[in-house]
């Protein structure tokens, strides 16, 4: 049976405020070594130096590293298939690659199989909340959320609308038949446990005009819900947005003309901005979602973190699978670095780390729920190896600082570090064992 009172001993780490750009002796971190995370019933219910006691069932972990389970704010559930593949850009992998691939999602029993699959996947890097795009298939939306539920995951995601610039197996058939599916959808998930659902465009040239202003009007209509798209990712994409919407004054204002730029909105990518763009993402409350190890892969360019976080916008860490080559959150915390860094700037591993736990729960309005061990959170925990391998032990070993040890944990570990994930305080993976580890 699963453990629902327990007591965690490890090396804790997380957040208690957001660290400062570029400030690596950081007063907001906290670094716990060697204390005891307390669960009970699902939920953190403190974090203490002293032995808990026989009271409570002890699970020692000691040497290890615990950190709250990381959240992807952009990741899509049917592109496990098309990862890794060769040869394009974004407008041409989508077409050769991404498309077919969603397309075999209007098969109910592949979506279903997919969704499983993909969660699993997700708790094995671990990542234990996420926001998601499906496909545009009603089925794939019921199948993604029904396996983040029966795992007791945080999920946010949504139906993908899609009226144009696709494969026809790939359109909605109307501008209100996406509408009524979407309202049918959102009454059937959003609010449910920990579900809720994201109004999700997938990037302005695939909506007509008109199912653009429907999405809008579907946020506006519900202020608790979440809105999802891509924004500003690939040159060319730019350009045909121009192309496509000469009204607008950006690429942003597109969305923002029709209400889907708001406090709940999650913007994929963001490298081709303007300050207009950055100060209107900033007073709307407005997140983008950090996307490096997809950026990089397809050639879509360098993200401008120091500007976004200069201009006040939350940016959290994404995986952007499977145009990001991993959703190892640790893989594309090492990306984020090497891009920062072609472009002179440093990112911290606090800044990192911070993006993918306290910074993304914080900025999805889920901080009282995830990202951090602060008593009443969901018991979403994972424990990391600090080193596998003879090179990242011996690293380890060297280590001086905090810092140093943490940066050159991120910039090394990947899924392989993972012994065990912990979903609402239910053991969910445990390494050796594969998806669903046993009980403790
Ligand atoms: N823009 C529109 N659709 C997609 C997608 O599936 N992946 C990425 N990276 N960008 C997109
Ligand atoms: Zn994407």
């Amino acid at each position: 049976p699963a453990l629902t009172r327990f007591a965690l001993r490890g090396d804790l780490l997380d957040f208690g405020a957001a660290p400062r750009w570029g400030e690596v002796d950081s007063p907001a971190v906290r670094h716990r070594p060697d204390h005891w995370l307390l669960v009970d019933g699902g939920r953190i219910v403190g974090v203490q130096a002293a032995d808990p006691g026989a009271d409570w069932t002890r699970v020692d972990r000691s040497g290890r590293l615990v950190l709250p389970g990381f959240i992807d704010t952009h990741v899509h559930s049917p592109q496990i298939d098309v990862i890794a593949s060769y040869g394009t850009e974004l407008l041409d992998w989508l077409d050769q690659h991404t498309f077919p691939a969603e397309a075999r999602h209007a098969d109910a029993a592949h979506a279903g199989i997919a969704a499983g699959t993909f969660v699993d996947a997700l708790i094995a890097h671990g990542t234990t909340a996420a926001v998601v795009f499906p496909t545009v298939h009603a089925a794939s939306v019921d199948a993604l959320f029904g396996a983040a539920e029966s795992r007791g995951m945080r999920l946010v995601a949504g139906k993908v609308l899609m009226d144009r610039h696709a494969p026809a197996n790939l359109l909605d058939a109307s501008v209100a038949a996406a509408e009524r599916e979407s309202i049918d959808l959102i009454a059937r998930w959003h609010g449910r446990g920990r579900l809720a659902y994201a109004v999700t465009v997938r990037f302005a040239p695939t909506s007509t005009p008109a199912q653009l202003e429907m999405a809008g009007r579907l946020c506006r209509d519900d202020a608790t819900l979440y809105m999802q798209t891509h924004l500003a990712e690939n040159r060319a994409e730019v350009r045909w947005v121009g192309e496509l919407f000469p009204e607008a004054r950006s690429y942003l204002d597109v969305y923002a003309r029709v209400g889907l730029l708001h406090r709940r909105s999650v913007f994929a990518h963001g490298i081709w901005l303007d300050d207009a763009d950055r100060a209107a993402l900033r007073d709307a409350g407005a997140q983008i979602a950090h996307s490096p190890s997809s950026n990089l892969f397809l050639g879509s360019g360098l993200f401008g973190w120091r500007a976004a976080e200069a201009a006040g916008i939350a940016v959290s860490l994404a995986s952007d699978v499977g145009g990001g080559t991993s959703l190892s959150l640790q893989r594309n915390m090492a990306d984020a670095y090497k891009v920062q860094a072609l472009a002179g700037e440093r990112l911290t591993a606090w800044s990192a780390l911070h993006a993918s736990t306290r910074g993304a729960a914080q900025a999805l309005e889920l901080g009282h729920e995830i990202g951090a061990f602060e008593p009443g959170a969901s018991a979403d925990v994972c424990v990391w190896d600090w080193a596998v391998g003879a090179v990242a032990m011996q690293r380890d070993r060297v280590a001086r600082s905090l810092h140093e040890r943490v940066f050159a944990w991120l910039t090394l570990a990947d899924d392989r570090n993972l012994v065990e994930a912990y979903v609402a305080g239910v053991r969910q993976y445990a390494r050796g064992r594969g998806a669903g580890g046993a009980a403790v």
